[in-house]
């Protein structure tokens, strides 16, 4: 088979680990593996070339990606999806492998549908808000990196007695914050998926500050982590906040850290290499077994039913992953009301 192989969308560590698998894995194979460079643009402009083993050594350890990505307009217009459906014939693909999120891999469904190829996707994005994905590739490295800086700022922020507002990224999706945030000890985690207002989001912590920095409270430091999900921009957040601060704690400075760009880049840890050779081997031998508008999922092992040979692997249909990103979106997901019940319930636990 001649298999195309596309990084699309915001990076995420790990990406390069599923470039060298489903090389290493293809040729093992007795398959072809193109890549198409920056993306969907990449495609459109019918740009593709052959990878071998020296075109991916050592690269596991690289962040980012590098075939390049992009995010494409033109590829969302009408014109711009006939011109792919005419590349994809051009290029003489077999099957196609979109590692991407969730936009990247609706694109990937729609290209399935004309079923000039097959196409096969491998869900990627630090933001994990990929329907039927327990954690995409780039999740888990993007949490560590918040963690990290977050305990740094601890350190300096306790040294001063200070709060601390930290932004993270996850453009419509919570799950940075709210997963870091309880690791990294956050007095308060805000998330666009919470749906509080801005009076009742100042009103919270005004009430964590004045507590913690009340008379006789021990408390060195406050961190607030919050979602870039929240409508609410940061800097008019902490403005207001900070129009109660010599009442709330006297004497208490209140900084503004947004992490941006930092949070997606860096090292893949070791889970997002794992993943992603996982995902990227089943979804390099699915291709070779005729399969086609599918995604590989990570989900934690359960009764589900499906005989699968990696017990975290399962193949969801792209289908299925799009209606399930719609109802995160709007809320109505089960998932992600038990994702939120149980962060209260830690919320409870630790009095935020
Ligand atoms: O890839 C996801 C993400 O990092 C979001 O968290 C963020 O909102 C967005 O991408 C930023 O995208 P860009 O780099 O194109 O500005």
């Amino acid at each position: 088979m001649r298999i195309g192989l596309l990084t699309s969308g915001g990076d995420a560590p790990g990406m390069n680990a599923a470039i060298r698998t489903i090389v290493v894995t293809g040729q093992s194979e007795g398959h072809e593996v193109v890549g198409i460079p920056n993306g969907y643009i990449g495609l459109l402009e019918g740009k593709s070339r052959s990878l071998d083993m020296t075109d991916v050594q050592g690269i596991s350890s690289f962040g980012g990606t590098i075939l390049g990505t992009a995010r494409s307009d033109k590829f969302r217009e009408a014109d711009g999806y006939k011109l792919a459906l005419q590349r994809l014939g051009e290029l003489k693909l077999d099957g196609l492998i979109v590692v991407g999120g969730n936009g990247s891999l609706t694109g990937a469904h729609q290209l399935a549908t004309a079923e000039i190829c097959q196409v096969i996707g491998v869900p990627a994005s630090i933001d994990n808000d990929i329907g039927h994905c327990g954690l995409s590739i780039g999740v888990d490295t993007a949490v560590n990196t918040i963690v990290e800086a977050c305990d740094r700022i601890s350190d300096t922020a306790r040294s001063h007695r200070r709060a601390f507002l930290v932004e993270v990224m996850g453009r419509q999706c919570g799950f940075l914050a709210m997963r870091a945030g309880v690791a990294a000890e956050a007095d308060v985690i805000l998330y666009g998926e919470e749906d509080r207002d801005e009076a009742s989001i100042i009103l919270r912590i005004r009430k964590v500050l004045q507590n913690s920095f009340a008379p006789g409270s021990s408390k060195q430091r406050v961190l607030i982590v919050k979602s870039e999900s929240v409508d609410i921009p940061t800097y008019k957040l902490v403005r207001r906040v900070k129009e109660h601060l010599t009442v709330d704690a006297p004497g208490v400075e209140l900084r503004t850290t947004i992490l941006g760009h930092v949070v997606r880049g860096g090292r893949p840890s070791a889970m997002d290499r794992v993943i992603a050779q996982r995902l990227a081997y089943a979804a390099t031998l699915a291709c070779g077994h005729g399969a086609t508008d599918v995604m590989m999922s990570w989900q934690a092992p359960d009764d589900y039913g499906q005989e699968t040979p990696d017990p975290y692997v399962r193949v969801v249909p792209l289908a299925d992953m799009i209606d399930e990103t719609a109802k995160m979106m709007n809320g109505t997901s089960a998932i992600l009301k038990k994702r939120i019940k149980l962060l209260r319930k830690v919320e409870d636990i630790l009095g935020m």
